[in-house]
């Protein structure tokens, strides 16, 4: 089975505040966006790699990947307004055959072997798609506008879910292409409003997202 890889690196980075593009935040001597590159592009599972560059940064990214000596990946595209604008974005650029197709964020540097491997199982249990998670630890409460709590959420059967998201290719397309209604925020969302089942299997700590500049600090030592 083929296995494509969109690794969507277009987001601004408002809240890490620089004067580029998060991806190309220093991550050590590096960009951010090597380390997940490499990885992916060094992953046994992963065949192919769509780069979503942020726009007018496509030449940085495509250099970024040669010096890195990425050959899986097969092109670099600019992203669009919204990280879901980004996906359809690379995903015009996935081959026809692609079996299956896995979402990354650029921003969630530390991905494995392990997750991905975890993530691509249950698609051949028929699956429409799999996604990492960690069961949400703290206590979730409804807060209003004034501050003031208005529902403690039960967090039983809560999971906070993170990327490398795996599907099948048809049911990514149908999510992606199909749905411009719901309100979802990742690309299972999206495959979820077009009916799609969606898995969640054990996540990892490391995938944290780089936010802001403490997260970047942490993915940084985590890498020491
Ligand atoms: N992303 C993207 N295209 C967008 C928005 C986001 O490719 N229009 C990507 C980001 O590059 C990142 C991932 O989606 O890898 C998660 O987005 P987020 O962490 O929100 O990154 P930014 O949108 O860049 O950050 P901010 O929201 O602070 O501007
Ligand atoms: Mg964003």
């Amino acid at each position: 089975m083929s296995v494509w890889a969109i690794l969507v690196a277009a987001g601004r980075g408002e809240r890490l505040g620089l004067d580029r593009p998060k991806a190309f935040a220093n991550l050590g001597e590096e960009p951010l966006l090597a380390e997940p590159l490499r990885r992916l592009d060094a992953c046994p599972w992963v065949d192919a790699i769509v780069l979503v560059a942020p726009p007018g940064w496509e030449e940085p990214a495509i250099l970024l990947a040669e010096e890195e000596g990425c050959g899986k990946v097969r092109a670099c595209v600019p992203g669009g307004e919204e990280r879901s604008d980004s996906v359809r974005a690379g995903l015009a650029d996935v081959a026809d055959d692609a079996l299956v197709i896995l979402v990354h964020d650029a921003a969630r540097p530390l991905v494995t072997d392990d997750v991905i491997e975890r993530v691509l199982a249950p698609l051949s249990e028929g699956w429409d798609g799999a996604v990492p998670g960690l069961p949400v630890g703290d206590t979730l409460k409804r807060v209003g506008g004034d501050g003031g709590v208005e529902e403690t959420v039960p967090r039983e059967g809560l999971w906070a879910v993170q990327t490398p998201q795996a599907f099948a290719a048809d049911a990514l397309r149908r999510g992606l292409l199909s749905d411009n209604l719901s309100q979802a925020t990742d690309c299972a969302g999206h495959v979820e409003a077009a009916g799609g089942r969606v898995k969640v299997v054990p996540g990892d700590p490391r995938l944290l997202k780089v936010t802001t500049a403490a997260d970047l600090e942490r993915v940084a030592e985590m890498l020491q």
